[in-house]
């Protein structure tokens, strides 16, 4: 007896729904054009925003790292893994940060789980948008607080939803700073004004705005001028900075607790040397000039105005994501579809990641894109939209 058969007939289900993820092959770094199942197409699905993945710098860095300190750190940090360049790493990204100190996890999803159980527990609540992302909600149901969801960006709903659990022990509102299935970008002087209201902690998810937000890449919470004022910071190394890991900033004391009782940090290996090494070129870079993240949105205010000019709706994107809404699952995905086939790789999104009937083209701009990458690409786009009549 087969008694994963179920397993199949869950796949099965998925095709027939038109939600069955199709895993594609690269066979290259990342870069403006990489090639995909055997094709050289135009890369518009990576969260490499400056183009940092394969940054000559960043190279260097790793292999620096490797030679120093070898290939892994030998065991989880607490017990002798914790090598100098991580707490290089960490000393720096809290400076570019304005914070008083970071710790580095293994990925953004791992620095929310580490986090959210050590603010929170059974007797509180937790305020979250309703659009958070993954390691937002599965970081909350792990610290076993009361989880209310409110209506997304809106500081009305979370207002209420505040004065409805006055009598928790603590109140946490939680929020991404930039969501990564719309690129819209969260209103936090008016959730902080809220929050404030109830005494609330504040902690904001940044894993789309570092690198992109803010002066040089240093996120949302600089971007709108509320640097120390938000009480817990997460990002990621995965996206803008080009490489893997995760990281919490915010107090001395958070981080000093995080050390003692992040389960993440405690019972699994730290980042790797060239991780950790390329990371740290990474902040270097943008600590030295501002120019990949100028070139990042020059090219993300041309790409969303021709969309825009083609007739495709781009929902309420703010920053360089940039969905192209579509609806139906299988029309999305038969839209992607033909923009490969026209060597333009953008992905197709659909449930669960993004509501039903909200199907969409997920568009990442990157600063490695020429004008020409970006005119091909729309030209794709306009050939694949009106043969499907969505322009
Ligand atoms: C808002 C948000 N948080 C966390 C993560 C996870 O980051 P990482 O890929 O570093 O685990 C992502 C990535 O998809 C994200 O979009």
């Amino acid at each position: 007896m087969d008694r994963l058969g179920f397993l199949v007939e869950e796949v099965e289900a998925l095709k027939e729904q038109g939600l069955y993820n199709t895993i594609r092959t690269i066979a290259s770094a990342q870069g403006a054009w990489f090639e995909v199942d055997g094709r050289r197409v135009l890369n518009l699905c990576s969260n490499n925003y400056l183009g940092f993945a394969d940054h000559p710098r960043l190279k260097a860095a790793a292999k620096r790292a490797i030679d120093a300190f070898g290939v892994g750190p030998g065991a989880v940090r607490s017990i002798s893994g914790t090598q100098s360049l991580h707490l290089e790493l960490e000393q720096r990204l809290a400076t570019f940060k304005g914070t008083e100190a970071t710790i580095l996890l293994q990925a953004g999803f791992s620095a929310n789980l580490a986090v959210l159980p050590l603010l929170v527990g059974p007797e509180d609540v937790i305020f979250s948008d309703e659009l958070n992302h993954a390691s937002i909600i599965d970081g909350c149901r792990l610290s076993r607080a009361k989880v209310v969801r409110y209506t997304h960006s809106d500081p009305d709903s979370l207002r209420q939803q505040l004065a409805d659990h006055s009598q928790a022990r603590r109140r946490l509102v939680v929020t991404d700073g930039v969501f990564s299935m719309d690129g819209d970008i969260a209103p936090l002087p008016a959730l902080l004004e809220v929050a404030a209201e109830f005494d609330a902690l504040t902690m904001v998810d940044d894993a789309h705005g570092e690198g992109v937000m803010g002066a040089g890449g240093r996120g949302i919470v600089d971007h709108y001028g509320l640097v120390g004022r938000i009480d817990v910071e997460v990002g990621t190394l995965s996206k803008a900075f080009g490489v893997m890991g995760g990281f919490v900033s915010g107090s001395a004391a958070l981080i000093e607790y995080m050390k003692q009782r992040g389960r993440p940090f405690l019972f699994s290996t730290g980042l790797t040397p060239a991780d950790t090494g390329a990371a740290l070129e990474a902040v270097k870079i943008l600590e030295e000039s501002d120019e990949p993240v100028r070139r990042l949105w020059e090219n993300t205010h041309y790409f969303r105005s021709g969309l825009k000019a083609l007739g495709f709706d781009t929902g309420h994107s703010g920053t360089p994501i940039i969905p192209v809404m579509v609806g139906d699952a299988r029309q999305s995905a038969e839209l992607s579809r033909r923009l490969f086939a026209g060597r333009v790789f953008a992905q197709s999104i659909a449930f669960p990641t993004v509501p039903r009937g909200k199907a969409r083209i997920r568009v990442m701009n990157s600063a490695v894109h020429s004008r020409e990458d970006l005119d091909f690409a729309l030209a794709g786009f306009e050939k694949a939209g009106r043969e499907l009549g969505l322009i």
